[in-house]
C-alpha cells in the first residue's frame, strides 16, 4: 500500500525542505504538492490561504498520506491551527484523536532559534502573511521568553524566486532593501532566520548584504530545511504507530497545479536532482 509522507508548499519553496528531509530520512516515500498555479500565498488573506491549503491537504490525504508537512511558513501561520483543530477531528476521527496528522515548519524552528543567538536578538525575514500573523513572535515567546524578535516582510522575494530571477541583477535591489530595513531595527541582531522556504535560493545574495558575516561576532543566517528534517525524525520516533504506516520504498512523487514543464525545469534547482512531475487539476 502506498502511504507516503505528504509535503506541501505554495510552489517550489517546500522543495528546499523536502531535499533535507529526504537526505535525513531517505527510506520513506514522499509525495510533494506545489500549488504553483495559485502562488504566492504570502500576499493573500487568511481565509484564502486556509482554503487553498486545506484543499491541497485533502488531496494528499486522498492519495494515501497519513502525515502531511506544510513546508510553507505562510500556510503554517495561517492554516495549520484551523486544520489541526477544526478539520482533522471531523474529517478523520480516531479513537485517540484524528488518525491523520498535519505538521508545520514554524514550531520546529521556534523550538531551537534561541540557541543560536548570543545577543538575545533575532531577525525574521518572511512573507507579509507570516509577519502579520505574528506567529513567530508568539511561538518564540513560548520557548525563549525574553528573546527579542525583529521582523521584516519581503513581498518581492517569492515572485523573484518563482520566476527564476533569484540570481539576477534585479534581485539585488530587493534583497538589499529588506536586509537594510531589518538590520536598521537593531545593530545587535546576531541571528537571521529565513522564515520562508523559498528564500534559501536567495542565500548567496542575502549573504552579500548582511553586515558582519565574517567578523568575530558573526551573524548566523538560518535556513529551515535541516531543522525541520531533524524535528520530523524525532516526531516519527515518538509516534511509532504513525511511523509504521508510512510506506518505505524510497519513492518520490511530485505534483504541481501548474505546468509540469516549468515545474520540472525549476524544481531541479530547488531539489538538487532532476524531477518529473504530474499535473494536478484542483
Ligand atoms: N514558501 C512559502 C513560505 O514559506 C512562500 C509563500 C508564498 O507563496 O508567498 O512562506
Amino acid at each position: 500500500m502506498n502511504q507516503p509522507i505528504g509535503v506541501f508548499d505554495s510552489g517550489y519553496g517546500g522543495l528546499t525542505v523536502l531535499r533535507e528531509i529526504v537526505h535525513t530520512l531517505p527510506q520513506y516515500d514522499y509525495l510533494y504538492l506545489g500549488d504553483n498555479a495559485r502562488t504566492p500565498y504570502g500576499t493573500r488573506s487568511f481565509d484564502t490561504v486556509y482554503q487553498y491549503t486545506l484543499e491541497c491537504v485533502r488531496h494528499l490525504f486522498d492519495r494515501g498520506c497519513r502525515l502531511v508537512i506544510l513546508a510553507c511558513n505562510t500556510a503554517s501561520a495561517k492554516a495549520l491551527r484551523n486544520i489541526q483543530q477544526l478539520d482533522l477531528p471531523t474529517m478523520y476521527p480516531g479513537l485517540d484523536g484524528p488518525d491523520r496528522r498535519v505538521l508545520g515548519v514554524i514550531r520546529p524552528t521556534t523550538e531551537v532559534i534561541g540557541t543560536y543567538s548570543k545577543t538575545g536578538q533575532v531577525g525574521i525575514l518572511a512573507t507579509r502573511g507570516t509577519v502579520t500573523s505574528e506567529s513567530y513572535r508568539v511561538e518564540i515567546e513560548k520557548f525563549f521568553p525574553g528573546l527579542q524578535v525583529f521582523q521584516e516582510a519581503c513581498p518581492m522575494w517569492v515572485p523573484l524566486v518563482e520566476n527564476g530571477e533569484y540570481a539576477s541583477a534585479g534581485a539585488d535591489y530587493f534583497v538589499q532593501q529588506h536586509i537594510d530595513r531589518l538590520v536598521a531595527q537593531s545593530p545587535d541582531i546576531d541571528t537571521i532566520l529565513l522564515a520562508c522556504t523559498h528564500y534559501p535560493l536567495l542565500l548567496d545574495k542575502i549573504r552579500q548584504y548582511v553586515p558582519g558575516l565574517d567578523g568575530p561576532d558573526n551573524t548566523t543566517i538560518l535556513t529551515q530545511g535541516s531543522i525541520v528534517a531533524y524535528s520530523l525524525a524525532d516526531y516519527l520516533i515518538r509516534h511509532p504507530e504513525l511511523e509504521q504506516q508510512i510506506s518505505q520504498h524510497g519513492r518520490r512523487t511530485f505534483l504541481t497545479t501548474d505546468s509540469t514543464e516549468d515545474f520540472d525545469r525549476q524544481a531541479t534547482v530547488f531539489y538538487g536532482e532532476s524531477v518529473r512531475s504530474e499535473h494536478l487539476a484542483l
